[in-house]
């Protein structure tokens, strides 16, 4: 969807229903419902939100310290949460660039009151779903230097991408258009299709989600998400439930149904 400057309070957004799952404040009541529906089914959801994000911390510090990436196009930002992208990032190296990316207004006000202090820093309002827009952004090609690697961060964005938009097509393209050596991060919602409870989970929260004014969320098979990484190199262990890719520590518990519908990865460019 192109990015509007006015907040309509009458839908649900992508953003805001999420910033519920994460505890924020930055939401209407429209989005509470969205939420609300889910929690009452799947309380766990908020729990996958919050692990969801300790995957980003952790990938972002992968790249920045073991990688040595030092300049991020982070897709669909999201709110301001705990722990951003930048923040991560420029803790292991203050020379750090993120570019964020987002097309939701009440990001963009949010998101710019974060990063005014910040000039390494910076967020663009525009369509994901277009890359060409996006990498030739003025602010994109100003601050992130396509000479050398970056990192592609999509974190949750691509399910929210209907198949007419050929989400395949879409990462086909921004992945043509990295460097040599750049790094792809991706999760996505996972439907196993196998009959179990975790399924049965996908199935009902992608109801809730594509039938509410949001209007999005979708969970795709294994092979469908491996596809958004087209031809990169996936770094071990590939393609995981979240809490498998290089946890801080061992698991003090076993996987539930709600830590297996969203998956991803880290994979990069030879
Ligand atoms: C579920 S949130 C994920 C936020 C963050 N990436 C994370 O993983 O915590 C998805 C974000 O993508 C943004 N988004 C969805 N579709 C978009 C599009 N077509 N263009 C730009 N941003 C989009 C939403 O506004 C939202 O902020």
């Amino acid at each position: 969807m192109a990015p509007s400057a006015a907040i309509d309070r009458t839908r649900a957004s992508v953003a805001r229903v999420y910033d519920c799952f994460l505890g924020g404040k930055d939401n209407y009541d429209v989005d509470r419902e969205v939420f609300e529906q889910v929690n009452r089914a799947a309380p766990q959801m908020s729990r996958l939100a919050r692990d969801h994000r300790e995957w980003l911390v952790r990938v972002t510090r992968f790249l920045t310290r073991s990688a040595g990436i030092d300049q991020f196009l982070d897709c669909g930002a999201g709110l301001p949460t705990a722990e951003n992208t930048h923040q991560v990032a420029q803790r292991m190296n203050p020379e750090a660039r993120v570019v964020y990316v987002d097309n939701d207004p009440v990001v963009a006000a949010h998101g710019r009151a974060l990063l005014e202090e910040n000039d390494q820093s910076h967020l663009v309002m525009a369509d994901l779903t277009e890359p060409d827009q996006v990498l030739e952004h003025p602010v994109v090609t100003k601050f992130l230097d396509f000479d050398r690697p970056l990192a592609l961060i999509q974190c949750s964005t691509i399910h929210h991408v209907p198949d007419a938009q050929r989400p395949r097509e879409i990462m086909e393209r921004y992945i043509e258009r990295l460097p040599a050596g750049s790094y792809l991060a991706l999760t996505h919602f996972y439907d196993p299709q196998d009959g179990g409870d975790a399924s049965e989970l996908a199935r009902f929260v992608e109801g809730i989600f594509s039938n509410s004014s949001m209007g999005s969320g979708f969970f795709r098979t294994r092979s469908e998400i491996a596809s958004f990484f087209g031809d990169l190199e996936l770094v071990e262990p590939g393609i995981t439930r979240l809490r498998d890719w290089w946890p801080d520590g061992p698991h003090l518990n076993p996987p539930t149904a709600v830590d297996e519908v969203l998956i991803g990865g880290v994979a990069r460019k030879r």
